[in-house]
């Protein structure tokens, strides 16, 4: 029997979609999305559960796993079971697709060791999404039947149009953009393998210039879009921003919003993280300089106090403005600034910062790796954490900055736009800033907005009012949490027509 539909102001049920979750399968922020919305949206009374692939690391994770239900053969794969357990140390339900055939290998969980895409992400992620739908369909799992399917990103995406073409069900969908640039592009001679009615083989469906594009299935069927930061929203309908797809986006008008991502502030709290040297909050900064000390003697810097400690915690990526910080470094240094990077992309980019690495010892380190207690360690023990992204949906790092009282200084796009008040004339007086933002994508603009905190530096009351200020700013996922319920009973209601 189908769950009775909820009392307008009661909260739904949510399936959360996903293709990676902190801490078990993480390449970016998403994964901590993932890890921290449902466990916000449990604490406002909502009935949420994950959905995820089963990767090897999810398998091995995922707590009193049981089956639910043997889905059989499809999609390539010769068995597919649908288990249901629990998020390690949490009580979060997670269901896993157990398909050994398409996920159970070494790898990430999109690209094969030698870094190529798997070939047959079409099936591995087609299944996900149709795996979503049965359970909206009520016919996976009779115990539990989501209203609302929460796709994230185009890995999920199927699920919104197998949700509204491919199964009757009464859940309405919502699809999260956590990034445009990434669409999930797959050849049209395999539209087969979907299922779905040939109609939609257009680009009124789910084509893209000749070719097929899960990221167009979660921008055309969704009920409800969101993005990830309010500025990414207004963004995304324009053709700077809209990566071929802002007509389409335009075509959605008031059903595309944005909510900003909070940060999970049990595992980013500076007053109680154990990763770092020493804890500190806005009232007790003591503890933040020994946490520089401690990083510089860690990385070999020279141990000075009143040099400006620059950290980057990135993908190293053009998406990232790698290069403009690149570009911008041999006039940075000798104004006093350390740099030390984290990251891993674009081998181009990893050569050239460990170039700079080279030619300036004791002053630039560079860490080509992923690590994520060390990543603590550079956001607690730096003055300031650089993200001048060419655009950036949300961006976490810097909300990571603000909380650990390390100013951001970042290019105004997207997520930072919303999250950093730039240190102009009008917000230092009004006591209102929190970093340094730059306009143009110039290694020019970012070293303007360097020289502007390097000026601040110099005067430590205005630079320690300014920490505080990030420190105190609400940065947790009970407000965004609480948006997404309210989303969730509208796309209900767009879905009842
Ligand atoms: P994106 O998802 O576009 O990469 P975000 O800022 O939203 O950017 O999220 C990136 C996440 O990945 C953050 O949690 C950041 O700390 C983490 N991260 C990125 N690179 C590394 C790295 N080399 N080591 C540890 N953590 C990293
Ligand atoms: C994407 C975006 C990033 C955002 C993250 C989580 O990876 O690039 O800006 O913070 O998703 O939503």
């Amino acid at each position: 029997m189908r769950p009775a539909a909820p009392a307008p102001n009661a909260a739904p049920r949510v399936l959360h979609v996903a293709a990676e979750v902190f801490p078990l399968v993480k390449t970016g922020g998403l994964a901590d999305v993932v890890a921290a919305l449902p466990v916000a949206q449990v604490e406002q009374g909502a009935d949420v559960r994950l959905l995820l692939p089963g990767y090897p690391a999810v398998i091995e994770s995922v707590q009193g796993a049981r089956q639910v239900i043997d889905i059989g053969a499809c999609f390539g794969a010769l068995r597919v079971r649908l288990l249901l357990g629990r998020m390690p140390g949490s009580a979060l339900p997670v269901y896993v697709v157990d398909a050994p055939y398409l996920y159970r290998r070494r790898g990430g969980p999109y690209q094969a060791p030698d870094g190529e895409e798997w070939p047959d992400n079409l099936q591995r992620f087609a299944l996900l999404g149709w795996v979503a739908a049965h359970l909206a369909a009520d016919d996976a799992d009779p115990a539990w039947v989501p209203e609302i399917v929460h796709a994230h990103d185009w890995h999920a995406a199927m699920a919104c149009a197998f949700v509204a073409e491919h199964l009757p069900t009464g859940a309405a969908s919502v699809f999260t953009v956590h990034n445009l640039a990434f669409q999930g592009l797959f050849p049209m001679h395999d539209w087969p393998l979907l299922g779905l009615a040939s109609r939609l083989m257009s680009p009124a469906g789910l084509e893209y210039h000749g070719q097929l594009s899960f990221m167009k299935a979660g921008l055309k069927f969704a009920d409800r879009i969101t993005t990830v930061s309010p500025n990414y929203a207004q963004e995304i309908p324009t053709h700077e921003f809209g990566c071929g797809l802002d007509g389409v986006i335009r075509g959605r008008g008031a059903a595309v919003s944005g909510i900003l991502n909070g940060i999970d502030d049990a595992v980013w709290n500076p007053a109680t993280d154990p990763a770092i040297a020493q804890r500190y909050d806005a009232g007790r900064l003591a503890g933040k300089a020994a946490c520089k000390r401690a990083l510089q003697a860690e990385l070999g810097l020279s141990p000075d106090p009143g040099a400006l400690l620059m950290v980057v915690v990135s993908r190293l990526t053009a998406q990232k403005g790698m290069d403009l910080l690149l570009a911008a470094l041999p006039e940075l240094l000798p104004q006093g600034v350390q740099l030390a990077v984290q990251g891993t992309g674009d081998p181009a980019l990893e050569a050239a910062f460990r170039m700079a690495e080279q030619a300036h010892p004791g002053r630039v380190q560079v860490h080509v790796g992923y690590d994520e207690a060390r990543a603590h360690r550079l956001v607690a023990g730096a003055d300031v954490i650089a993200v001048p992204s060419r655009f950036e949906p949300c961006g976490l790092t810097q909300l990571y900055g603000l909380r650990y009282g390390t100013l951001p200084l970042v290019r105004r796009v997207g997520g930072l736009a919303d999250t950093v008040t730039d240190a102009d004339e009008a917000a230092l007086a009004q006591g209102r800033a929190t970093g340094f933002a730059f306009d143009a994508a110039s290694p020019r603009a970012l070293l303007q907005a360097a020289a502007r905190a390097l000026a601040l530096w110099r005067d430590p009351p205005t630079w320690q009012a300014m920490m505080r200020r990030g420190m105190g700013q609400p940065l947790s996922w009970r407000q965004p949490a609480q948006q997404y319920l309210a989303l969730y009973h509208e796309a209900l209601r767009a879905k009842a027509g």
